[in-house]
């Protein structure tokens, strides 16, 4: 088949947010009441005394470090798998990362690996809950408690999972989220910082405080881009425009979204001052408030999904499923499988319809912005070099999921012959 049928993605932002961004572009409300409103809703949503509505997630974590008192020499334990701005920006903050490998079909630090990690300089671990799956937080909280690290939960793909019956984010000291165009709800741009610790709560809202509005443009740039996303994955227009579009980049080695949307990966020497100029706008809020209100509707298309794709794709040679730790309930942001020929699968894939992508993580663990702190994470290499992520979003239906799991089928038998 030449068209496509199911794009790698589909934005949670509708006319219905764009609705809501214009109207409080043209009314401008008090910036500090609506930001106010979406961290009362975000807290209560989570199960957590404080939000702090936050320009990114990488700026959150920053302060989250700060508050806790985190800095110079002291040492953070961060999964080989993540996205490289996190250990970025504890390096600007003086905080030696290091990497701890993840479970292998997980995706998650791995809990032995963070206890074989910890030195004498160990102030706190990241339990990143990558691609939606929470990491296993009984065994690390009870690494981490009887050791006096703190834990900051990285919630920037879960926002809205549970781990034994409460939601990722109310489990450790602190969290951090984020709210992209591509995550699981949208602020446009935007993050959040939750905890219950009074102190913290409130040395991260006087930095944010401290800081100036950004202006409105960006929002509305967003806003746009967010209504394009929107009706280029249309299933009316993605056959016949962005899937030949990509097919067509695919046959040149090049992949026309993966590359313009992806982030540059840089070292920051200092705090970049656009941090302390982007505090965030009425306009944010009321998306977010919108986004909030319908979450449960988004992750419970993709927990459906998500577990009929468990089930369909149980035992098909040469492609290794994800799993999930004992009481985690995945929000199934991706759906990352491993395939020894990837290059070869993805192309299989999307000449049945399917795109996949690589995403944007990495094996920080072994990675040239980090020379000084590399450490063996064979895991987070492996995923590194042979992850995929197949089509879980929320629009797909049942139909869709079925389209998923026989092209894997097909295209797994196809590569291996
Ligand atoms: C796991 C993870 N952590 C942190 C971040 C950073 O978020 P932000 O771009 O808001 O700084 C991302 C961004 O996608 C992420 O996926």
């Amino acid at each position: 088949m030449y068209f496509g049928r199911i794009p790698r993605f589909s934005p949670s932002f509708a006319p219905v947010d764009a609705w809501a961004a214009a109207r409080s572009l043209v009314t401008q409300p008090s910036d500090d009441a609506e930001v106010a409103r979406f961290e009362g809703a975000f807290a209560a949503y989570i199960g957590a005394r404080h939000a702090i509505m936050t320009p990114s997630a990488r700026y959150a974590f920053y302060l989250l470090l700060q508050a806790m008192g985190i800095g110079e020499d002291d040492e953070v334990i961060l999964p080989g798998l993540t996205y490289f701005a996190i250990p970025s920006i504890a390096v600007t903050a003086g905080v030696r990362p290091v990497f701890a490998d993840v479970g292998r079909t997980t995706h998650v630090l791995d809990p032995a690996a963070f206890e074989a990690a910890i030195g004498p300089r160990t102030r706190a671990v990241v339990p990143t809950h990558l691609y939606g799956t929470p990491c296993d937080m009984d065994a690390i909280l009870s690494i981490a408690r009887a050791r006096g690290i703190r834990v900051i939960e990285d919630c920037a793909q879960s926002t809205g999972a549970r781990y034994r019956g409460r939601r990722v984010g109310s489990l450790g000291d602190a969290a951090y989220y984020t709210f992209g165009l591509t995550k699981n709800m949208t602020t446009l741009s935007g993050a959040m910082i939750t905890t219950d610790d009074d102190a913290v709560a409130a040395s991260c809202r006087a930095a944010i405080d401290a800081t100036t509005h950004g202006g409105l443009g960006k929002a509305a740039k967003e806003a746009v881009t967010g209504l394009a996303m929107m009706f280029a994955t249309h299933p009316l227009l993605y056959p016949w425009t962005l899937h030949p579009a990509i097919r067509a980049g695919n046959a040149l080695g090049r992949d026309p979204i993966h590359e313009p949307f992806g982030e540059p990966e840089v070292l920051y020497t200092t705090l970049p001052a656009s941090f302390q100029t982007s505090r965030p706008r009425a306009v944010q809020a009321a998306v977010g408030c919108e986004q909030l209100a319908r979450i449960e509707r988004f992750n419970g298309a993709r927990r459906t999904n998500g577990a009929r794709l468990d089930a369909a794709l149980a035992g098909i040679p040469g492609v290794e499923v994800p799993t999930y730790p004992d009481g985690a309930e995945p929000i199934y942001m991706s759906f990352v499988v491993h395939h020894a020929r990837r290059d070869a699968f993805m192309a299989a894939l999307r000449r049945r319809g399917v795109d996949t992508t690589t995403g944007y993580m990495n094996d920080c663990s072994d990675h040239p912005l980090f020379p000084g702190f590399r450490r063996p994470c064979p895991e987070a290499a492996r995923a590194k070099r042979d992850q995929v992520h197949l089509p879980v979003h929320p629009r797909m239906d049942e139909a869709d999921v079925a389209h998923v799991a026989r092209a894997v089928r097909e295209a797994a038998a196809e590569v291996a012959a």
